[in-house]
């Protein structure tokens, strides 16, 4: 069966808060892209979400809250953590803190770690579902482990239709990039786990080991399309798609006047389409600075076939 997408009503909302109710999943909207949410209390829902997914299970969910208060019933949050709250929340930054002994996200959806990733989310159909819902919600991008994650409710339902049972259409997603994640434990200065839109400052902590993936982009292969991807690429070769940038024009521009923002928006979409008609994709070079940092991280994962 496959789940339909329905617009966000008053009912359809409600609807999706019974099925997070009885351990179902639904695929809802945010600001950064799509996400595979479930009751984050609920094991047996979490580990159908990770079977849907195809994630290991050893690599954490983030929680969905309304707001800093729901979040520290979850977590500790240090001085600095409520500061990068307060300025930044609602929004695309999620932070991870030592998990609170009145904690309800269930030890699996935190692969059993001691620490817990928590955000909360802009999207108007993200916080009217948290507030029908009461509790946190888990949700990792509506995608199958390790492929390009979805921004519109279209690519869910291609790429995860018959594993859901509801597809909430909040629209395309405005950032289009997962969100930052920086670690803020306690007593130690903030790191960034993830590149994202925000830029809160903190230096990228070094890559780890491959079997307890401190962040998704330390898996090595991710945000992968089944075609090829060469980077930096201002002349592509014969029989390539050119995904352009700026006055590289490309087959497709992510942005033609240049605008970070706009391609960051515009990468996943694009590098989906291009991988439905070519078997090898080259990239324009995109500026290393401000979500063009993300953009790269994205694209260098996707780039990597092993
Ligand atoms: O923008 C987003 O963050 C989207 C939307 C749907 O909210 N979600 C998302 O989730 O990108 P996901 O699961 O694809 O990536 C979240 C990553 C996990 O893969 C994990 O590596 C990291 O967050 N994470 C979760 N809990 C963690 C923890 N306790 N410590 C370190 N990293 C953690
Ligand atoms: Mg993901």
């Amino acid at each position: 069966m496959t789940a339909p997408i329905v617009p966000p009503s008053d009912a359809s909302i409600a609807r999706a808060a019974d099925i997070l109710q009885s351990g179902g999943l639904v695929a809802m909207p945010t600001e950064t892209v799509y996400g595979l949410a479930c009751d984050a209390a609920n094991p047996k829902a979490v580990a159908c979400l990770y079977a849907a997914k195809g994630r290991p299970s050893f690599n954490p969910l983030i929680a969905h809250v309304l707001d800093l208060d729901a979040a520290q019933r979850e977590g500790h949050f240090s001085e600095t953590a409520q500061s990068l709250a307060a300025k930044y929340w609602p929004g695309p930054l999620t932070l991870v803190v030592p998990v609170a002994a009145s904690h309800t996200v269930c030890d699996l959806a935190r692969a059993g770690l001691d620490t817990i990733a928590l955000r909360s989310p802009k999207h108007p159909v993200a916080r009217t579902l948290l507030s029908h819902f009461g509790g946190p919600i888990v949700a990792p991008s509506a995608n199958p482990s390790g492929q390009i994650s979805p921004t519109h409710p279209e690519h869910v339902l291609k790429d995860m239709g018959d594993k859901v049972d509801l597809i909430l259409d909040g629209g395309p997603c405005e950032i289009g990039i997962e969100s930052t994640i920086l670690s803020c434990l306690l007593e130690e200065d903030p790191t960034l786990l993830r590149a994202g839109s925000i830029d809160a400052g903190a230096p990228p902590i070094g890559e780890t080991s491959e079997t307890t993936p401190i962040a998704p982009g330390q898996l090595s292969r991710h945000y992968a399309p089944k075609a090829s991807l060469r980077l930096n690429v201002t002349e592509p070769n014969e029989g390539e798609a050119h995904l352009g940038f700026g006055s590289i024009n490309g087959s497709i521009n992510l942005s033609s006047n240049s605008d970070l923002e706009e391609a960051a928006a515009n990468l996943f979409a694009m590098l989906r389409s291009l991988d439905t008609t070519h078997r090898r994709i080259a990239v324009a070079p995109i500026p290393h600075t401000g979500i063009g940092m993300a953009i790269n991280d994205r694209l260098a994962r996707a780039a990597k076939r092993d």
